[in-house]
């Protein structure tokens, strides 16, 4: 009796692992063809479950952490609006382990941020004990199957940022750079938390400027993969729901760029 419920349970394990494949390379094939696709919270959230892992404890130790983000110093329009934390991982593909390396600055040109770009920017860090949650960690494996499907034999420096974005009062925006790559070459962004919001919709666009696609990010893992090399990105205001509410926008955004 132990044999065969052993086999069963192993049969159950290879068929999950088999369906995580397939998702897996269904994301690669959506990026690869169209250059963005979405995941729902559900999709991702299946993605990220093993036996080992407490997921459900681990999402709220997660989602927690963005109660402890420090305000963005570096605004050049002087908004107080903006909390976040930053750490930066590297990926080799020899042995395809993303381990965290030590804290450098942030940097965008200003061709890619023309607000906030042409200055190393000093974040705090992201927390060790976020650094080192499950669901950090599996979404950067998940992130690195996707992107080196797609670039093979690539090294990755990776960047993870922790956003909210708060709202009292007045509309704020989650990207007041305007309409802007990145400059990577992929980016993975999360809704992890809204909270007496309205707004805050992702707007697509292609290199002559054409809207591509729209969507607003609502369910806790809700998720966008993005070719950045091909996609601008936007957001449009949140807008507290009632007049005199505080609401935020909580984002997880990991951006993969070719080392
Ligand atoms: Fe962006």
């Amino acid at each position: 009796m132990k044999t065969i419920i052993q086999n069963i349970s192993s049969r159950r394990a290879s068929e999950t692992i088999q369906m995580k494949q397939s998702v897996t390379e269904a994301i690669s094939r959506k990026l690869g063809s169209e250059d963005f696709t979405f995941l729902s919270g559900h999709t991702l959230y299946t993605l990220l479950l093993d036996e080992a892992t407490d997921l459900h404890e681990a999402w709220a130790r997660f989602k927690d952490s963005w109660s402890r983000l420090k305000r963005d110093t570096f605004m050049a329009d002087g908004g107080r609006y903006r909390l976040r934390r930053h750490a930066i991982y590297r990926m080799t593909t020899h042995d395809g382990v993303i381990l965290p390396i030590a804290y450098r600055p942030h940097y965008q040109s200003l061709d890619h941020n023309g607000l906030n770009g042409g200055v190393a920017r000093y974040f705090s860090p992201i927390e060790s004990a976020t650094c080192s949650n499950q669901v950090l960690n599996k979404i950067l494996t998940l992130c690195g199957d996707v992107f080196c499907n797609l670039a093979p034999g690539c090294d990755w420096h990776i960047e993870v940022h922790q956003f909210r974005i708060v709202t009292c009062g007045a509309a704020a925006s989650p990207t007041p750079e305007g309409v802007h790559r990145d400059g990577v070459d992929f980016v993975f962004m999360m809704m992890i938390d809204r909270q007496q919001i309205n707004g805050g919709a992702t707007f697509l666009y292609d290199q002559s400027g054409a809207m591509l696609h729209q969507h607003t990010l609502m369910d806790a893992m809700e998720s966008a993969f993005i070719n950045d090399q091909s996609i601008f990105h936007g957001v449009s205001p949140i807008i507290p729901a009632s007049p005199d509410s505080y609401g935020y926008r909580d984002m997880l955004v990991i951006t993969f760029r070719k080392a």
